[in-house]
């Protein structure tokens, strides 16, 4: 496995040594080398460093020209304009380069140099209740920062925080001693792992709606499932135990939910608010000794200069509640100190809606405060909202949220209904079957690719008809780019891609050769800012430069031997590029579509 230094960076780095020949006082200026529309490059840091040094631009530039020894990758370069340098690189050049990605495993990619320790909490549902499209955005969001983090060499470690702890269990526990058979299966055949998990969360539902009403309507009750709080958190075994058969139970409908939109959720790695119960008298004592945290009017809070309510009084972070109960707080506070202290963590990201930013920006200053969080080693991935398609939040007519299982369903069947109709214009003989797996693949594809591909911070409309659209920035036009470079690959049969540095390039290839060449480059720039949309803008970019190639550049009739395998070259790298791509994604790429 061997790192490929690009294109891009050999250049910049032959112009920031002619600059620094040119102009030995600024030997460490930048000489700001972009891609450009003029030449393939344009440097253009000649302009503020004369203006700095009270220099002519132009004539720096000359300079910097002059300085530039005879090299196999520029073929072309000259002064423009007020003071920019134009370079042209050489087609050889652009094709070696490739080569050398291409014999590499991971295609050339580095390792990050100084990789470290990050704690991921994403994907976080509740138990008893639901997914929906909050815990869509954070469920895809978390998958594909993972995975773009461990193709660098970070240690990720996966945290999914679900809710399974608080009062709520009291009204369900109490509810299901009374009426021990309510989660009963009742017989039904164990159906797909989609069904049983449907038929797992309609059990729940039954408990909860059967709870709620007793709870609501019956003094006594209430009070039982009351005291029954207080079992729970006293770790009472028999409590314990009613409690374990209601997160089971949601846990089979979040594997569903899982599978269905094809992401690893490891139950090694489910470590919910529940298991932070042990450590919190420790946090309300050492953030209570410290001073951190006062009391005030019975509860336990932390305040903050800048935090403050619309009447202006202080709106502190509550630790413990005045009747000794835990929130939310706590348990994360509890949380920090395991991730720092235990598990070793030097970054901690949370990926988690825009709107809970407030309580994240309490907590991590709480723990700062307390010591067990080094400043700035905890950051929140905060998400927008999706929207419907009137811009408000999405709900259904009814007003209601939207379940996850739903609209991935609505999803899946559009997507399948395009790639029938495709498979049939194509002349591709599908059975149902291919038909019924890549239309899962699509559908969640476009679901996952409409969520990653917008900045994670902007709210987004969920628009189906949008996201299942063959043309356009959509992960089905990226699949079918895919899919049509392996079918010219078999169709090549016994010709294989080659790399013939001796040919000249045409325009489109030039411009799909530089683009393959920024890869690298993107990934590092995506893990280190944690934006995967800048990933899908580079993979729409990859296959929008290889169907302009595609019209431009016949691949198997381009007549000579070396065009033909040098195009078929070109082809599998762009396939290779875009399959490892959208598998940081966690999209699929079907061979055949
Ligand atoms: N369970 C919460 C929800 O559904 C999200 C938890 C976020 N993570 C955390 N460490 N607080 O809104």
């Amino acid at each position: 496995m061997a790192s490929v230094t690009s294109l891009a960076a050999t250049v910049h780095q032959r112009v920031a040594d002619a600059l620094s020949a040119a102009l030995p006082e600024a030997a460490s200026a930048d000489p700001l080398l972009r891609r450009s529309d003029r030449a393939d490059f344009q440097a253009n840091g000649m302009l503020a460093l004369a203006k700095k040094l009270k220099g002519n631009p132009r004539e720096l530039a000359a300079k910097v020209v002059g300085e530039l020894p005879e090299s196999e990758e520029i073929a072309q370069i000259e002064v423009s304009g007020p003071g920019f340098v134009n370079i042209t690189v050489a087609d050889g050049a652009i094709v070696r380069t490739l080569a050398a990605r291409a014999a590499d495993e991971r295609l050339g990619v580095p390792y990050a140099e100084d990789p470290g320790t990050t704690v991921i909490d994403y994907s976080q549902p509740n138990v008893a209740k639901e997914m929906h499209v909050g815990h869509l955005r954070s469920t895809v969001i978390g998958d594909a920062v993972v995975k773009i983090l461990e193709h660098r060499g970070e240690k990720v470690i996966r945290r999914h925080h679900i809710g399974d702890w608080g009062t709520q269990f009291g009204m369900l526990i109490q509810y299901l001693e009374e009426h021990p058979h309510e989660l009963d299966h009742g017989g039904d055949a164990p159906g797909t792992a989609g069904e049983s998990g449907e038929a797992a969360m309609s059990r729940l539902n039954r408990l909860y709606k059967a709870s709620r009403v007793l709870f609501d309507s019956d003094e006594e009750f209430k009070q039982r499932a009351r005291d029954r709080v207080v079992l729970l958190q006293s770790g009472d075994e028999r409590t314990l135990e009613t409690w374990r058969r209601i997160v089971g139970e949601s846990m089979i409908y979040f594997h569903a939910v899982y599978d269905q939109l094809d992401v690893e959720v490891r139950d090694e790695d489910v470590v919910g608010e529940s298991a932070y119960n042990d450590d919190l008298q420790q946090v309300v004592k050492e953030l209570e000794e410290s001073g951190v945290a006062v009391r005030s009017e019975g509860a336990l809070c932390v305040f903050f200069d800048d935090v403050k309510g619309p009447d202006g009084k202080p709106v502190p972070l509550i630790v413990q509640k005045s009747n000794g109960g835990f929130g939310y707080a706590a348990t994360d506070l509890a949380a920090i100190r395991d991730r720092v202290g235990r598990l070793g963590a030097d970054t901690l990201l949370y990926v988690v809606d825009a709107r809970q930013a407030l309580h994240f920006k309490m907590v991590f200053e709480t723990a700062r405060r307390a010591g067990w969080l080094p400043e700035g080693a905890a950051r929140q991935l905060a998400f927008g909202t999706v929207l419907g398609r009137d811009g408000k939040p999405f709900k259904t007519r009814e007003g209601e949220t939207v379940r996850l299982v739903d609209l991935l369903g609505e999803a899946v069947e559009r997507a399948t209904a395009v790639v029938r109709e495709k498979a049939e214009q194509g002349g591709l003989d599908l059975t149902a079957e291919e038909i019924a797996e890549r239309g899962a693949q699509v559908g969640i594809g476009a679901v996952k690719y409409a969520d990653l591909s917008t900045s994670m911070s902007r709210d987004y409309v969920f628009d189906l008809d949008r996201m299942v659209s063959l043309n356009g920035d959509t992960s089905v036009y990226l699949q079918y780019a895919y899919a049509r470079i392996q079918s010219i690959l078999r169709k090549a049969g016994d010709t294989r891609p080659a790399a013939h540095p001796e040919l000249r390039l045409e325009p489109a290839e030039r411009a799909l050769g530089l683009h393959l060449d920024e890869f690298a480059e993107t990934l590092e720039a995506v893990a280190e800012t944690y934006e995967p949309h800048k990933l899908a803008a580079y993979l729409y970019g990859l296959a929008s430069r290889y169907t302009a190639f595609y019209d431009q550049c016949p691949v198997l009739k381009a007549g000579d031997a070396a065009t033909v395998e040098n195009r078929l070259f070109l082809c599998d790298l762009t396939a290779r590029t875009l399959r490892q791509g959208m598998a940081l994604l966690g999209i699929r790429t079907p061979e055949r579509l």
